[in-house]
């Protein structure tokens, strides 16, 4: 087989073959096909797209180039969860927790953040002492005696996929459909749990911009899954505003652990109480998606899911510091409204890239975050706001950040008419 067929293959818009795919995928991550036949092929792909099929036998050549993490030791459905990356998102701290405390197993290997979106890694290590770097068995040991364990993703998950989206990165691939899909499935099929739900996210802060890219993501994602023997639920989910209030490290963490006492922001319990209920509901554990529903929000009232996060932290030698000490920041700045009027969009983007800039997030791989920097949006979208009402809080560890403030500033849209309050979940897409 040679490379140079299957670039001209793909070129003239003809399916690949199994083995052409998996001949390209071992033969790169073996260092023999150099990246610019890879970067005339990538490009071939996002021109001319690719069948289910083939999207699936990409992933599968993905996967198979590394080691896939084996869950058979836990007892029971293992349940995963994957966000296309949002502002604002610390779903996996209060979901993980939740769905465990209805007895689902809870298996996460989650990353680190880059660029405007935070990595839930990051915000564990909020936790002095918090151990991102369990062993397989420490893994699989910690999810049958709690439910729950998320640790960091190890190299050795999915290698090519890590190539691959450098490659994509320099050379204008990455917004493909197959690209996506397969690189975000071959690292949940590596992770080993049988069911999985996807939040994929839409608008100015997310990679999908409109409803129809995501759909057609979603679908895909979904039916790679099921022809893994998964099962797979996609949630198209609105980024138009940030998620919740808060944005940064130690600020998410915070608004994570008051939702879980019942006292976090609408949207971001919504989402939470509605991923979880079909994680309960496919995991076998709940006659129907509202007996999940019923029971998820009773755990919350109960304190039952907020005792289990302490236990998770704990278990993985995290210590909780006090609420009141938790997050050090010299300044909290308010950014006031210039005028009276009703929110009517707040551009997730540019909040995400303010707290970046104030240290929260990484603009490079090796960059070190502040954990205690960020943002707290004081209204959200469809909330009325008088003239010098905050919109928002600045923390932050620095002192020149007047031109941070004004980003903040600009991200908020008023209008001088009532506006509805942002739809959260779009669609739900299912086999
Ligand atoms: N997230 C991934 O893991 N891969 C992509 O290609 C895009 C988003």
């Amino acid at each position: 087989m040679r490379m140079i067929d299957i670039i001209e293959k793909k070129r003239d818009k003809h399916p690949l073959t199994q083995e052409e795919l998996g001949f390209f995928i071992e033969g790169y991550t073996a260092g023999r096909i150099p990246d610019y036949q890879v970067s005339s092929l990538l490009m071939a792909i996002y021109l001319n797209g690719m069948t289910d099929e083939e999207a699936a036998f990409l992933t599968k050549a993905i996967l198979d180039s590394g080691e896939t993490l084996d869950l058979s030791a836990i007892e029971g459905i293992k349940v995963d969860k994957h966000s296309t990356g949002g502002v604002g998102d610390k779903t996996t701290l209060v979901l993980a927790p939740l769905v465990a405390s209805a007895g689902v197993k809870f298996a996460k290997l989650s990353g680190r953040g880059l660029g405007h979106t935070g990595g839930t890694i990051d915000k564990l290590e909020s936790f002095p002492g918090f151990n991102v770097s369990l062993t397989n068995d420490a893994f699989v040991a910690q999810v049958n005696q709690i439910n729950v364990a998320v640790a960091g993703q190890t190299a050795k998950l999915a290698p090519a996929d890590k190539l691959l989206y450098a490659l994509r990165d320099v050379t204008g691939t990455v917004p493909s459909i197959p690209l996506i899909a397969s690189s975000i499935m071959s690292k949940k099929l590596a992770s080993g749990a049988d069911v999985i739900v996807l939040d994929v996210k839409i608008g100015q802060g997310a990679f999908m911009k409109t409803i129809e890219e995501a759909r057609a993501l979603s679908r895909l994602m979904v039916s790679i899954g099921e022809s893994f023997g998964r099962k797979v639920t996609a949630f198209i989910t609105n980024m138009d505003e940030p998620l919740g209030f808060a944005v940064g490290n130690k600020l998410e963490v915070l608004e994570a652990m008051q939702t879980l006492q019942g006292q976090g922001p609408k949207d971001l319990t919504d989402l939470c109480v509605e991923l979880g209920s079909y994680l309960v509901y496919h995991a076998g554990l709940s006659a129907s998606l509202k007996e999940a529903r019923d029971q998820l929000l009773e755990n919350i009232q109960s304190l039952k899911a907020y005792d289990l996060f302490k236990t998770m932290i704990e278990a993985q030698q995290g210590t909780i510091p006090k609420r009141e000490t938790f997050v050090q920041a010299e300044h909290v700045v308010a950014v006031k409204a210039e005028r009276d009027g009703y929110v009517e969009k707040i551009d997730a983007l540019a909040i995400g890239l303010a707290a970046m800039k104030l240290g929260a997030g990484r603009a490079t791989k090796d960059d070190v975050i502040d954990h205690n920097v960020g943002v707290v949006l004081n209204k959200k979208v469809g909330d009325v706001v008088g003239e010098q009402e905050p919109l928002a809080f600045v923390y932050a560890n620095k002192d020149d950040i007047g031109e941070i403030l004004r980003d903040i500033q600009t991200a908020f849209s008023l209008s001088a008419d009532a506006v509805p309050k942002a739809t959260l979940i779009e669609e739900v897409i299912e086999h």
